[in-house]
């Protein structure tokens, strides 16, 4: 079994689109053992993103994630890492699979709906940035 860390990001919440991205992760066989929903400020924004802080588009970026709220859940299911990332499918919209949540609900680059970990380290650290060990269950 594995861990790994979603966020619906502020564009797809914004859209009340929350409880479908839910339904459709569920329905991947993706089982949710935490749950939360909070606004970043854009200094936590900075934190949770700051293997790119060196990158151009860091500061939109950071602004974007504090601009609303964004929901974070915590995935367990075996190898849910790269389950997840592919159910995601391609970070940006317009390169992402007919079927991916990307494809189906992101916007542009920056407004692409979902955020996933990338491989299990990262996954615990993320998972660590949002939840602490009571807030996942068992
Ligand atoms: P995410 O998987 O959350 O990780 C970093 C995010 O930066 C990425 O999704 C994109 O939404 C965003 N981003 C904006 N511009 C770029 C870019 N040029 N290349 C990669 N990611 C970008």
């Amino acid at each position: 079994m594995q861990d790994t860390l979603a966020i619906i990001k502020p564009d797809a919440v914004a859209r009340d689109l929350a409880g479908e991205i839910l339904a459709a992760v569920q329905a991947a066989g993706l089982r949710i053992v935490g749950l939360k929903m909070l606004r970043l400020s854009k200094a936590q924004a900075q934190g949770f993103y700051a293997v790119h802080a060196e990158r151009p588009f860091f500061d939109s970026l950071t602004d974007y994630m504090a601009s609303g709220p964004v929901v974070c859940v915590a995935l367990r299911g075996e190898d849910a890492v790269a389950r997840y990332r592919a159910l995601m499918g391609a970070t940006n919209p317009e390169q992402a699979e007919p079927g991916t949540l990307r494809h189906k609900y992101g916007q542009s680059l920056e407004a692409n709906a979902v955020h996933g970990s990338d491989g299990p380290d990262t996954a615990a650290v993320e998972l660590a940035f949002f939840f602490n060990k009571l807030e996942i269950v068992e």
